[in-house]
């Protein structure tokens, strides 16, 4: 191997360890950001899943009530929205990762 090719080899394998990085972090969303879902949830989600998601027009968002569903689907219900029902889909203001970390959040306790 030329000593070109290891230069690229080395840098290659330098990218590929920080895209990994750069993974694992997405799955969790930066503290600053996490304040903004949270606020979000409260606000938005909140006028119809009630402030304290109790449930009003939508349904319970509480540990209690969504612990037998399905993540993933939960998840997708948030991205996409619920098409024919007036729950909206929230992918202009989110990611996948971040509707996931919400869900998340819910199905354990989420943070006020
Ligand atoms: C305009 C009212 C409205 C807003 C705003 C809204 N939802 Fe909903 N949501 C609903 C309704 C209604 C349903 C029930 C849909 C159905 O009948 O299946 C629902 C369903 C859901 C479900 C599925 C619950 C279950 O038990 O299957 C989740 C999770 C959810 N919403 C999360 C959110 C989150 C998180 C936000 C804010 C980012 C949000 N919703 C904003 C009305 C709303």
């Amino acid at each position: 191997m030329s000593a070109n090719n290891l230069f690229f080899s080395r840098f290659f394998l330098a990218t590929a360890a920080i895209g990994c990085a750069g993974l694992a972090f997405s799955a969790e969303p930066d503290p600053a950001r996490q304040k903004e879902l949270v606020h979000l949830v409260r606000q938005d989600c909140g006028s119809c899943h009630g402030m304290t998601l109790k449930g009003g027009l939508g349904p319970a968002l509480l540990p209690e009530t969504l612990h037998d569903k399905p993540a993933e689907g939960l998840a997708a219900t948030i991205y996409y929205g619920r098409p024919g029902t007036p729950m909206p889909p929230w992918k202009a203001f989110m990611s996948e990762a971040e509707a996931a970390w919400i869900v998340d959040k819910l199905m354990t306790e989420f943070p006020k």
